[in-house]
């Protein structure tokens, strides 16, 4: 992998990502700055997409097309869909899945995007036994988890909207932008990984937890992101 695109949703996720890289270079597309140049050796490309499936898709394809990246890592923060899944601890994805797409009235399962092979978009295997690695040596204090990674355009913050989702997708934590750049990365043919550190649990504490945790659980996703480049 010679290039590597990075994406965070907020600026809080990959501010210290461009504070550290070396022989920037900064392109501005679709009003989003893209940071290109070396980290720890490695030539990425760094950018904030902004929130919700639609700013994440359109970042991705300009990390393909414009800067020719050959793999996507989404490095952010999540709620957990699971009583085990705490703050702080870290998410991986198998793969990732649109909660709300429903083409139900056609007969399509809740998430399945019509007239599409796959159900879920499949992480990269690699990437994620690497980062489940440098995860358990860098921050040794939380758990790390491997499982699906649920998106939609909505915070989730209610505990009745969270069982829904729990029960149609069986994913390990909600958020709002993987599933565009997992799909992205499946329609370009090339590999992506989400990285997602808990912020809150999703249910009717989120948004309080949310801004309690939300930087302490952003240093746990920076912290692996960085140094699993160290090693790729
Ligand atoms: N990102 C962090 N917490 C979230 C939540 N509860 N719902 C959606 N996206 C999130």
């Amino acid at each position: 992998m010679n290039k590597i695109g990075i994406i965070g949703a907020m600026e809080q996720e990959i501010s210290l990502l461009k504070e550290k890289m070396e022989e920037v270079c900064i392109t501005t597309r679709a009003s989003m700055e893209f940071y290109e140049g070396r980290l720890h050796g490695k030539q990425v490309v760094v950018v904030r997409s902004g929130i919700g499936k639609v700013n994440a898709g359109v970042c991705a394809q300009i990390l393909v097309d414009v800067f020719g990246v050959e793999a996507m890592i989404n490095t952010g923060i999540a709620g957990s869909l699971k009583n085990e899944i705490n703050i702080g601890d870290i998410v991986l994805s198998t793969d990732v899945v649109q909660h709300d797409m429903d083409a139900s009235g056609f007969g399509y399962p809740l998430g399945q995007i019509p007239q599409m092979d796959a159900f879920s978009f499949e992480a990269d295997a690699h990437l994620a036994d690497l980062a489940e690695r440098v995860c358990k040596r860098v921050n040794p204090e939380i758990q790390v988890f491997r499982g699906r990674v649920a998106s939609g355009d909505q915070f989730i913050s209610s505990r009745s909207v969270k069982e829904e989702i729990k029960k149609n997708f069986q994913g390990f934590c909600v958020e709002m932008e993987g599933a565009a750049i997992g799909q992205t990365a499946y329609l370009n043919g090339i590999p992506f990984l989400i990285i997602r550190a808990i912020s809150d649990k999703a249910d009717d504490s989120a948004s309080v937890a949310y801004e309690t945790f939300e930087k302490q659980a952003i240093l746990h996703s920076v912290n692996l992101t960085e140094n699993m480049l160290k090693e790729l």
